[in-house]
Protein backbone atom coordinates (compact mmCIF):
# COMPACT_ATOMS: atom_id res chain seq x y z
CA UNK A 1 0.00 0.00 0.00
CA UNK A 2 2.81 2.49 0.96
CA UNK A 3 4.79 1.57 -1.83
CA UNK A 4 1.88 1.91 -4.44
CA UNK A 5 1.73 6.07 -2.89
CA UNK A 6 5.30 6.77 -3.49
CA UNK A 7 4.45 7.23 -7.03
CA UNK A 8 2.07 10.13 -6.32
CA UNK A 9 3.73 11.30 -3.75
CA UNK A 10 7.03 11.66 -6.38
CA UNK A 11 4.63 13.49 -8.97
CA UNK A 12 2.91 16.38 -6.10
CA UNK A 13 6.88 17.35 -5.26
CA UNK A 14 7.81 17.19 -9.15
CA UNK A 15 4.64 19.37 -9.62
CA UNK A 16 5.62 21.43 -6.89
CA UNK A 17 9.00 22.16 -7.50
CA UNK A 18 7.51 22.94 -11.57
CA UNK A 19 5.33 25.40 -9.84
CA UNK A 20 7.46 27.49 -7.86
CA UNK A 21 10.61 27.40 -11.15
CA UNK A 22 7.84 28.74 -13.06
CA UNK A 23 6.83 31.28 -10.40
CA UNK A 24 10.20 32.03 -10.04
CA UNK A 25 10.75 32.67 -13.94
CA UNK A 26 7.04 35.03 -13.58
CA UNK A 27 8.12 36.86 -11.06
CA UNK A 28 11.75 37.28 -12.71
CA UNK A 29 10.49 38.39 -16.25
CA UNK A 30 7.87 41.01 -14.25
CA UNK A 31 8.94 42.07 -10.56
CA UNK A 32 12.64 41.48 -11.16
CA UNK A 33 12.50 43.31 -14.66
CA UNK A 34 11.16 45.75 -13.58
CA UNK A 35 13.04 46.30 -10.34
CA UNK A 36 16.26 46.35 -12.49
CA UNK A 37 15.28 48.82 -14.68
CA UNK A 38 14.49 51.43 -11.46
CA UNK A 39 18.28 50.13 -10.37
CA UNK A 40 19.64 50.76 -13.65
CA UNK A 41 17.89 53.98 -15.07
CA UNK A 42 18.43 55.70 -11.33
CA UNK A 43 22.33 54.02 -10.83
CA UNK A 44 20.99 53.12 -7.27
CA UNK A 45 23.65 50.69 -5.74
CA UNK A 46 23.60 47.99 -2.77
CA UNK A 47 24.11 49.18 0.86
CA UNK A 48 26.20 48.77 3.70
CA UNK A 49 24.88 45.83 5.55
CA UNK A 50 24.56 44.98 9.07
CA UNK A 51 26.94 42.15 9.83
CA UNK A 52 24.21 39.88 11.11
CA UNK A 53 25.45 36.28 13.06
CA UNK A 54 21.76 34.96 12.31
CA UNK A 55 20.69 36.95 8.80
CA UNK A 56 17.97 34.62 8.56
CA UNK A 57 15.76 36.45 11.32
CA UNK A 58 18.15 38.81 12.49
CA UNK A 59 17.30 37.84 15.90
CA UNK A 60 21.22 39.10 17.27
CA UNK A 61 20.14 42.43 16.23
CA UNK A 62 16.67 41.95 18.19
CA UNK A 63 18.28 40.86 21.53
CA UNK A 64 20.98 43.81 21.17
CA UNK A 65 17.51 46.27 20.90
CA UNK A 66 15.78 45.03 23.44
CA UNK A 67 18.62 44.64 25.93
CA UNK A 68 19.21 47.97 24.99
CA UNK A 69 15.58 49.33 25.59
CA UNK A 70 15.92 47.60 28.86
CA UNK A 71 18.42 49.54 30.08
CA UNK A 72 17.47 52.89 28.35
CA UNK A 73 20.27 53.03 26.32
CA UNK A 74 18.19 51.92 23.37
CA UNK A 75 18.90 55.70 21.50
CA UNK A 76 22.68 55.81 22.09
CA UNK A 77 23.06 52.19 21.01
CA UNK A 78 21.37 52.97 17.42
CA UNK A 79 23.86 56.44 17.21
CA UNK A 80 26.60 53.97 17.61
CA UNK A 81 25.18 51.84 14.89
CA UNK A 82 25.28 54.62 12.30
CA UNK A 83 28.72 55.72 13.64
CA UNK A 84 30.10 52.63 12.79
CA UNK A 85 27.89 51.50 9.42
CA UNK A 86 27.38 55.33 8.21
CA UNK A 87 24.57 57.70 7.48
CA UNK A 88 22.48 54.70 5.79
CA UNK A 89 22.47 50.72 6.18
CA UNK A 90 20.36 47.67 6.24
CA UNK A 91 19.85 45.16 8.60
CA UNK A 92 17.43 42.34 8.89
CA UNK A 93 14.09 43.04 10.99
CA UNK A 94 12.60 39.93 12.79
CA UNK A 95 13.05 38.14 8.95
CA UNK A 96 11.90 41.34 6.74
CA UNK A 97 14.69 43.82 5.20
CA UNK A 98 14.96 47.26 6.69
CA UNK A 99 16.71 50.06 5.82
CA UNK A 100 17.80 53.06 8.85
CA UNK A 101 18.82 56.29 7.73
CA UNK A 102 19.53 59.65 8.92
CA UNK A 103 20.01 61.58 5.92
CA UNK A 104 17.63 64.55 5.66
CA UNK A 105 17.72 63.65 2.27
CA UNK A 106 16.15 60.47 2.44
CA UNK A 107 13.64 61.51 4.89
CA UNK A 108 12.34 64.14 2.52
CA UNK A 109 11.59 61.98 -0.04
CA UNK A 110 9.68 59.36 2.01
CA UNK A 111 7.69 62.35 3.56
CA UNK A 112 7.10 64.92 1.24
CA UNK A 113 8.55 64.18 -2.57
CA UNK A 114 7.44 60.75 -2.62
CA UNK A 115 4.65 60.72 0.02
CA UNK A 116 2.78 58.05 -1.96
CA UNK A 117 5.47 55.82 -2.10
CA UNK A 118 5.48 55.06 1.39
CA UNK A 119 2.79 54.47 4.54
CA UNK A 120 2.66 53.66 7.76
CA UNK A 121 3.50 50.43 7.62
CA UNK A 122 1.64 47.24 8.77
CA UNK A 123 3.53 47.00 11.68
CA UNK A 124 2.27 49.77 13.80
CA UNK A 125 -1.40 49.72 12.19
CA UNK A 126 -1.53 46.55 13.72
CA UNK A 127 -0.45 47.20 16.70
CA UNK A 128 -2.81 50.18 17.64
CA UNK A 129 -5.81 49.49 15.47
CA UNK A 130 -7.06 47.45 18.76
CA UNK A 131 -6.85 50.45 21.25
CA UNK A 132 -6.96 53.16 18.90
CA UNK A 133 -9.81 52.04 15.91
CA UNK A 134 -9.19 53.57 12.47
CA UNK A 135 -8.15 57.21 12.71
CA UNK A 136 -5.18 59.36 11.10
CA UNK A 137 -2.51 57.92 13.36
CA UNK A 138 -3.41 54.24 12.35
CA UNK A 139 -4.34 54.55 8.07
CA UNK A 140 -3.15 56.01 4.84
CA UNK A 141 -4.19 56.94 1.15
CA UNK A 142 -8.11 58.29 0.91
CA UNK A 143 -9.09 57.01 4.72
CA UNK A 144 -5.95 58.83 6.66
CA UNK A 145 -6.58 62.15 4.31
CA UNK A 146 -10.69 61.90 5.16
CA UNK A 147 -9.01 62.08 8.65
CA UNK A 148 -7.02 64.75 8.09
CA UNK A 149 -9.55 67.23 5.97
CA UNK A 150 -12.02 66.51 9.08
CA UNK A 151 -9.82 67.33 12.11
CA UNK A 152 -7.82 69.96 10.49
CA UNK A 153 -10.03 72.91 10.92
CA UNK A 154 -10.85 72.07 14.14
CA UNK A 155 -6.85 72.44 14.97
CA UNK A 156 -6.56 75.54 13.64
CA UNK A 157 -9.69 77.00 15.83
CA UNK A 158 -8.54 75.33 18.62
CA UNK A 159 -4.91 77.18 18.74
CA UNK A 160 -6.37 79.80 19.95
CA UNK A 161 -5.34 78.10 22.74
CA UNK A 162 -7.45 77.45 25.97
CA UNK A 163 -4.68 78.74 28.26
CA UNK A 164 -7.05 79.52 31.44
CA UNK A 165 -7.92 75.66 31.48
CA UNK A 166 -4.74 74.95 31.01
CA UNK A 167 -3.52 76.86 34.08
CA UNK A 168 -6.33 75.54 36.15
CA UNK A 169 -4.29 71.77 35.78
CA UNK A 170 -0.99 73.66 35.88
CA UNK A 171 -1.81 74.97 39.51
CA UNK A 172 -3.02 71.57 40.40
CA UNK A 173 0.43 70.15 39.62
CA UNK A 174 2.11 72.68 41.51
CA UNK A 175 0.19 72.16 44.51
CA UNK A 176 1.29 68.79 44.00
CA UNK A 177 4.86 69.05 44.87
CA UNK A 178 6.00 68.56 48.42
CA UNK A 179 7.43 71.48 50.01
CA UNK A 180 9.91 69.70 52.49
CA UNK A 181 12.43 69.66 49.91
CA UNK A 182 11.77 65.62 49.42
CA UNK A 183 12.03 64.19 45.72
CA UNK A 184 9.46 64.21 43.15
CA UNK A 185 9.19 62.53 40.33
CA UNK A 186 8.07 65.55 37.97
CA UNK A 187 8.07 63.39 35.13
CA UNK A 188 5.27 61.46 36.62
CA UNK A 189 3.08 64.70 37.23
CA UNK A 190 3.49 65.85 33.65
CA UNK A 191 1.97 62.58 32.27
CA UNK A 192 -0.98 63.44 34.44
CA UNK A 193 -1.24 66.95 34.02
CA UNK A 194 -1.17 66.32 30.21
CA UNK A 195 -3.98 63.45 30.98
CA UNK A 196 -5.99 65.71 32.84
CA UNK A 197 -5.66 68.61 29.81
CA UNK A 198 -6.30 66.57 26.61
CA UNK A 199 -9.71 64.72 28.38
CA UNK A 200 -10.69 68.18 28.98
CA UNK A 201 -10.14 69.89 25.86
CA UNK A 202 -10.78 66.38 24.21
CA UNK A 203 -14.11 64.87 26.01
CA UNK A 204 -15.31 68.45 27.74
CA UNK A 205 -14.28 66.45 31.43
CA UNK A 206 -11.22 66.03 32.63
CA UNK A 207 -9.85 62.86 34.24
CA UNK A 208 -8.52 64.89 36.93
CA UNK A 209 -5.64 62.71 38.20
CA UNK A 210 -3.87 65.55 39.68
CA UNK A 211 -6.74 66.21 42.18
CA UNK A 212 -7.51 62.85 43.21
CA UNK A 213 -11.06 62.96 44.83
CA UNK A 214 -12.86 65.31 42.81
CA UNK A 215 -12.59 62.70 39.70
CA UNK A 216 -15.01 60.14 39.35
CA UNK A 217 -14.16 56.22 39.83
CA UNK A 218 -14.42 55.80 36.00
CA UNK A 219 -12.17 58.83 35.56
CA UNK A 220 -9.33 57.03 37.78
CA UNK A 221 -10.11 53.63 35.59
CA UNK A 222 -9.98 55.56 32.66
CA UNK A 223 -6.53 56.76 33.07
CA UNK A 224 -5.05 53.64 34.43
CA UNK A 225 -6.60 51.64 31.45
CA UNK A 226 -5.35 54.34 28.70
CA UNK A 227 -2.14 54.22 30.49
CA UNK A 228 -1.46 50.41 30.56
CA UNK A 229 -3.06 50.05 26.77
CA UNK A 230 -1.14 52.60 24.99
CA UNK A 231 1.98 51.43 27.05
CA UNK A 232 1.01 47.38 25.61
CA UNK A 233 0.56 48.85 22.23
CA UNK A 234 4.09 50.27 22.45
CA UNK A 235 5.26 46.65 23.15
CA UNK A 236 2.77 45.01 20.66
CA UNK A 237 4.71 47.11 17.67
CA UNK A 238 8.32 46.31 18.94
CA UNK A 239 7.52 42.88 18.84
CA UNK A 240 6.09 43.14 15.65
CA UNK A 241 4.42 39.11 14.98
CA UNK A 242 5.77 38.07 17.91
CA UNK A 243 2.88 40.05 19.92
CA UNK A 244 0.61 36.99 18.95
CA UNK A 245 2.11 34.74 20.45
CA UNK A 246 2.32 36.71 23.83
CA UNK A 247 -1.01 36.39 25.36
CA UNK A 248 -2.24 39.88 27.40
CA UNK A 249 -5.94 39.55 28.63
CA UNK A 250 -5.26 42.56 30.78
CA UNK A 251 -4.74 45.07 27.09
CA UNK A 252 -8.05 43.49 26.16
CA UNK A 253 -9.78 44.58 29.37
CA UNK A 254 -8.30 47.63 29.56
CA UNK A 255 -8.90 48.59 25.93
CA UNK A 256 -12.47 47.75 26.85
CA UNK A 257 -12.88 49.74 29.54
CA UNK A 258 -11.32 52.86 27.45
CA UNK A 259 -13.17 52.23 24.74
CA UNK A 260 -16.55 52.18 26.57
CA UNK A 261 -15.46 54.95 28.99
CA UNK A 262 -15.22 57.54 25.05
CA UNK A 263 -18.18 56.13 23.94
CA UNK A 264 -20.25 57.22 27.05
CA UNK A 265 -19.00 61.10 25.71
CA UNK A 266 -19.38 60.30 22.55
CA UNK A 267 -23.14 59.32 23.12
CA UNK A 268 -23.90 62.49 25.17
CA UNK A 269 -22.47 64.77 22.06
CA UNK A 270 -24.68 62.84 19.27
CA UNK A 271 -27.70 63.22 21.82
CA UNK A 272 -27.03 67.02 21.77
CA UNK A 273 -26.27 66.75 17.81
CA UNK A 274 -29.84 65.04 17.79
CA UNK A 275 -31.75 67.32 19.66
CA UNK A 276 -30.06 70.48 18.41
CA UNK A 277 -29.86 72.79 15.41
CA UNK A 278 -26.47 72.24 14.94
CA UNK A 279 -25.94 74.73 11.94
CA UNK A 280 -27.25 77.50 13.99
CA UNK A 281 -26.39 76.62 17.06
CA UNK A 282 -22.81 76.78 18.47
CA UNK A 283 -22.89 73.46 19.72
CA UNK A 284 -20.50 73.08 22.82
CA UNK A 285 -21.43 70.82 25.63
CA UNK A 286 -21.20 74.66 27.78
CA UNK A 287 -19.11 77.59 26.87
CA UNK A 288 -16.10 75.76 26.15
CA UNK A 289 -14.42 74.48 23.04
CA UNK A 290 -14.35 70.35 23.28
CA UNK A 291 -13.21 69.11 20.58
CA UNK A 292 -15.39 66.10 20.57
CA UNK A 293 -18.80 68.69 20.06
CA UNK A 294 -17.08 69.77 16.56
CA UNK A 295 -15.94 66.10 15.23
CA UNK A 296 -19.91 65.56 16.41
CA UNK A 297 -20.83 68.46 14.12
CA UNK A 298 -18.94 67.12 11.23
CA UNK A 299 -19.91 63.14 11.44
CA UNK A 300 -22.73 61.15 13.57
CA UNK A 301 -20.59 57.69 13.30
CA UNK A 302 -19.70 56.98 16.76
CA UNK A 303 -16.75 54.95 16.00
CA UNK A 304 -14.96 57.27 13.66
CA UNK A 305 -15.01 59.87 16.77
CA UNK A 306 -14.08 57.91 19.35
CA UNK A 307 -10.98 56.69 17.21
CA UNK A 308 -10.49 60.09 15.89
CA UNK A 309 -10.84 60.89 19.70
CA UNK A 310 -8.09 58.45 20.59
CA UNK A 311 -5.66 58.90 18.13
CA UNK A 312 -5.44 62.44 19.37
CA UNK A 313 -5.29 61.54 22.40
CA UNK A 314 -2.12 59.09 22.24
CA UNK A 315 -0.61 61.76 19.83
CA UNK A 316 -0.84 64.95 21.53
CA UNK A 317 -0.79 63.30 25.42
CA UNK A 318 2.68 62.04 26.08
CA UNK A 319 4.30 63.87 23.40
CA UNK A 320 3.81 67.05 25.68
CA UNK A 321 4.34 65.34 28.32
CA UNK A 322 7.91 64.14 27.26
CA UNK A 323 8.70 67.50 26.16
CA UNK A 324 8.25 68.89 29.76
CA UNK A 325 9.86 65.93 31.33
CA UNK A 326 13.20 67.28 28.88
CA UNK A 327 12.74 70.72 29.56
CA UNK A 328 12.48 70.34 33.30
CA UNK A 329 15.38 67.36 33.57
CA UNK A 330 17.67 69.82 31.65
CA UNK A 331 16.90 72.68 33.03
CA UNK A 332 17.03 71.93 36.56
CA UNK A 333 20.87 71.30 35.54
CA UNK A 334 21.56 74.47 33.99
CA UNK A 335 21.15 77.93 36.13
CA UNK A 336 22.63 79.73 33.23
CA UNK A 337 19.30 78.78 30.88
CA UNK A 338 17.12 79.38 34.35
CA UNK A 339 18.34 82.44 34.99
CA UNK A 340 17.68 83.83 31.63
CA UNK A 341 14.16 82.17 31.12
CA UNK A 342 13.27 83.68 34.43
CA UNK A 343 14.83 87.41 32.98
CA UNK A 344 12.16 86.72 30.21
CA UNK A 345 9.18 85.69 32.71
CA UNK A 346 10.02 88.76 34.83
CA UNK A 347 9.74 90.93 31.75
CA UNK A 348 5.74 90.21 32.13
CA UNK A 349 5.52 92.18 35.07
CA UNK A 350 3.89 89.68 36.85
CA UNK A 351 0.72 89.17 34.66
CA UNK A 352 -0.65 86.04 33.43
CA UNK A 353 1.16 85.94 29.00
CA UNK A 354 -1.34 85.87 26.38
CA UNK A 355 -0.86 83.02 23.81
CA UNK A 356 0.31 85.70 21.59
CA UNK A 357 2.91 87.08 24.36
CA UNK A 358 4.16 83.53 25.00
CA UNK A 359 4.70 82.74 21.08
CA UNK A 360 6.86 85.94 21.10
CA UNK A 361 9.44 84.50 24.28
CA UNK A 362 12.47 84.18 22.35
CA UNK A 363 14.46 82.58 24.81
CA UNK A 364 11.93 80.04 25.71
CA UNK A 365 11.22 79.60 21.71
CA UNK A 366 15.24 78.98 21.69
CA UNK A 367 14.79 76.45 24.85
CA UNK A 368 12.34 74.47 23.65
CA UNK A 369 13.71 74.08 20.20
CA UNK A 370 16.98 72.77 21.80
CA UNK A 371 14.77 71.08 23.84
CA UNK A 372 13.10 68.95 20.65
CA UNK A 373 16.85 67.12 19.79
CA UNK A 374 15.82 64.23 21.37
CA UNK A 375 13.41 61.42 24.10
CA UNK A 376 11.17 58.70 23.55
CA UNK A 377 11.05 56.60 20.72
CA UNK A 378 7.66 57.13 18.86
CA UNK A 379 5.95 55.01 19.35
CA UNK A 380 7.59 53.02 21.94
CA UNK A 381 5.84 54.99 24.48
CA UNK A 382 5.74 55.42 28.12
CA UNK A 383 8.85 53.71 29.83
CA UNK A 384 11.26 55.79 27.76
CA UNK A 385 11.00 59.39 29.60
CA UNK A 386 14.73 61.03 29.11
CA UNK A 387 15.60 64.33 28.34
CA UNK A 388 14.87 68.14 25.72
CA UNK A 389 13.62 68.77 21.36
CA UNK A 390 16.68 69.04 19.35
CA UNK A 391 18.55 66.94 21.74
CA UNK A 392 16.32 64.47 22.49
CA UNK A 393 13.49 64.49 20.41
CA UNK A 394 10.31 64.07 21.82
CA UNK A 395 9.67 61.40 18.89
CA UNK A 396 13.40 59.88 17.95
CA UNK A 397 13.00 57.43 15.45
CA UNK A 398 10.27 56.62 13.40
CA UNK A 399 9.53 54.65 9.89
CA UNK A 400 7.58 54.21 7.14
CA UNK A 401 7.09 51.31 4.86
CA UNK A 402 7.52 51.46 1.21
CA UNK A 403 4.10 50.44 -0.46
CA UNK A 404 5.43 50.16 -4.11
CA UNK A 405 9.17 49.76 -5.45
CA UNK A 406 10.97 52.94 -5.27
CA UNK A 407 14.33 54.14 -4.91
CA UNK A 408 16.10 57.06 -2.19
CA UNK A 409 18.40 59.12 -3.67
CA UNK A 410 21.15 57.91 -0.23
CA UNK A 411 22.21 55.17 1.00
CA UNK A 412 23.59 53.07 -1.65
CA UNK A 413 26.97 52.06 -2.47
CA UNK A 414 30.01 51.89 0.03
CA UNK A 415 30.12 55.30 0.97
CA UNK A 416 26.17 55.65 0.91
CA UNK A 417 26.61 58.66 -1.88
CA UNK A 418 24.15 56.78 -4.79
CA UNK A 419 20.66 56.28 -4.84
CA UNK A 420 19.22 53.26 -3.00
CA UNK A 421 16.57 51.06 -4.29
CA UNK A 422 13.80 50.04 -1.84
CA UNK A 423 11.86 47.48 -2.70
CA UNK A 424 7.99 47.64 -2.08
CA UNK A 425 7.02 46.42 1.99
CA UNK A 426 11.03 47.46 3.10
CA UNK A 427 10.83 49.09 6.10
CA UNK A 428 13.11 52.46 6.26
CA UNK A 429 13.43 53.69 9.80
CA UNK A 430 15.02 57.19 10.88
CA UNK A 431 16.53 57.98 13.88
CA UNK A 432 16.04 61.94 14.64
CA UNK A 433 17.85 61.46 17.73
CA UNK A 434 21.09 60.83 16.09
CA UNK A 435 20.07 63.12 13.10
CA UNK A 436 20.00 65.95 15.51
CA UNK A 437 23.32 65.38 16.87
CA UNK A 438 24.90 65.56 13.82
CA UNK A 439 28.07 67.51 13.95
CA UNK A 440 27.94 67.87 10.18
CA UNK A 441 24.65 70.01 10.69
CA UNK A 442 25.01 71.64 14.11
CA UNK A 443 28.47 72.09 15.06
CA UNK A 444 31.38 70.33 17.04
CA UNK A 445 29.03 71.29 19.93
CA UNK A 446 26.18 69.47 18.85
CA UNK A 447 25.96 67.72 21.82
CA UNK A 448 25.88 70.35 23.93
CA UNK A 449 22.20 72.16 25.36
CA UNK A 450 22.58 75.02 24.28
CA UNK A 451 19.58 77.43 23.36
CA UNK A 452 21.76 80.52 22.02
CA UNK A 453 22.68 78.56 19.06
CA UNK A 454 18.58 79.01 17.89
CA UNK A 455 19.54 82.80 17.37
CA UNK A 456 21.14 82.00 13.95
CA UNK A 457 20.41 78.59 13.19
CA UNK A 458 17.45 78.48 10.78
CA UNK A 459 17.63 74.61 9.91
CA UNK A 460 15.30 72.56 7.26
CA UNK A 461 14.77 69.15 7.04
CA UNK A 462 17.58 67.94 9.57
CA UNK A 463 15.66 69.20 11.96
CA UNK A 464 12.02 66.97 12.30
CA UNK A 465 10.55 66.79 15.83
CA UNK A 466 6.93 67.15 14.09
CA UNK A 467 7.78 65.19 11.25
CA UNK A 468 7.45 66.83 7.47
CA UNK A 469 5.37 66.31 4.29
CA UNK A 470 1.72 65.83 4.27
CA UNK A 471 1.54 64.39 7.91
CA UNK A 472 3.00 67.03 9.64
CA UNK A 473 2.01 67.40 13.26
CA UNK A 474 -1.47 68.89 13.34
CA UNK A 475 -0.77 69.69 17.01
CA UNK A 476 2.32 71.37 16.59
CA UNK A 477 0.81 74.86 16.68
CA UNK A 478 -0.09 74.72 20.40
CA UNK A 479 3.73 73.98 20.93
CA UNK A 480 5.81 75.34 18.41
CA UNK A 481 6.98 78.73 18.22
CA UNK A 482 7.91 80.44 14.99
CA UNK A 483 11.68 80.40 14.18
CA UNK A 484 12.01 83.99 13.42
C1 LIG B 1 5.90 68.41 21.71
C2 LIG B 1 4.77 68.00 21.25
C3 LIG B 1 4.57 67.18 20.00
C4 LIG B 1 5.49 66.59 19.18
C5 LIG B 1 7.00 66.60 19.30
C6 LIG B 1 4.74 65.92 18.13
C7 LIG B 1 5.32 65.21 17.10
C8 LIG B 1 4.60 64.56 16.10
C9 LIG B 1 5.19 63.76 15.05
C10 LIG B 1 6.68 63.46 14.89
C11 LIG B 1 4.19 63.31 14.27
C12 LIG B 1 4.31 62.41 13.03
C13 LIG B 1 4.02 60.99 13.37
C14 LIG B 1 4.05 60.11 12.13
O1 LIG B 1 3.57 60.50 11.08
O2 LIG B 1 4.57 59.00 12.23
C15 LIG B 1 2.96 63.83 14.80
C16 LIG B 1 1.72 63.59 14.26
C17 LIG B 1 0.56 64.05 14.81
N1 LIG B 1 0.43 64.85 15.92
FE1 LIG B 1 1.91 65.59 17.07
N2 LIG B 1 3.41 66.12 18.34
C18 LIG B 1 3.26 66.89 19.47
C19 LIG B 1 2.08 67.31 20.03
C20 LIG B 1 0.83 67.08 19.50
C21 LIG B 1 -0.41 67.52 20.11
C22 LIG B 1 -0.52 68.32 21.40
C23 LIG B 1 -1.41 67.07 19.30
C24 LIG B 1 -2.90 67.20 19.45
C25 LIG B 1 -3.53 67.81 20.40
C26 LIG B 1 -0.80 66.36 18.19
C27 LIG B 1 -1.48 65.76 17.17
C28 LIG B 1 -0.91 65.07 16.14
C29 LIG B 1 -1.68 64.37 15.10
C30 LIG B 1 -3.20 64.33 14.99
C31 LIG B 1 -0.76 63.74 14.27
C32 LIG B 1 -1.05 62.87 13.04
C33 LIG B 1 -0.91 63.70 11.77
C34 LIG B 1 -1.15 62.87 10.51
O3 LIG B 1 -0.77 61.70 10.47
O4 LIG B 1 -1.68 63.44 9.55
N3 LIG B 1 0.55 66.38 18.35
N4 LIG B 1 3.24 64.59 15.92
Amino acid sequence: MAEDQLPSYSHALTAGLVLILLYYVYHELTVGASRRKIVRQNGCRPPVKYPHVDPILGIDLFKINVKALRSNTFLREVRARFATYGNTFQSNLLGSKAIATIEPENIKTMLSLKFKDFGLGERRKTAFVPLLGYGIFTTDGGAWQHSREMLRPNFTRSQVGDLETFERHVSRLIQTIPRDGSTIDLSELFFRLTLDSATEFLFGESTNCLAPGTNTASAARFADAFNYSQHAIGNHFRLGFLSAIVPDAKFKKDAKFVHDFVDSYVKKALEYRRTHDIEKADMKADERYVFLYELAKQTDNPLQIRSELLNILLAGRDTTASLLSNLWFTVAKRPDVWAKLRAEVDELGGQKPSFAQLKDMKYLRYTLNECMFSLQVYPQVPALTYSALRLNPVVPGNSRAAVADTFLPLGGGPDGKSPLFIPKNTTVGYSLYTMHRRKDFYGEDADEFKPERWEKLRPGWEYLPFNGGPRICLGRGLHQIPRT
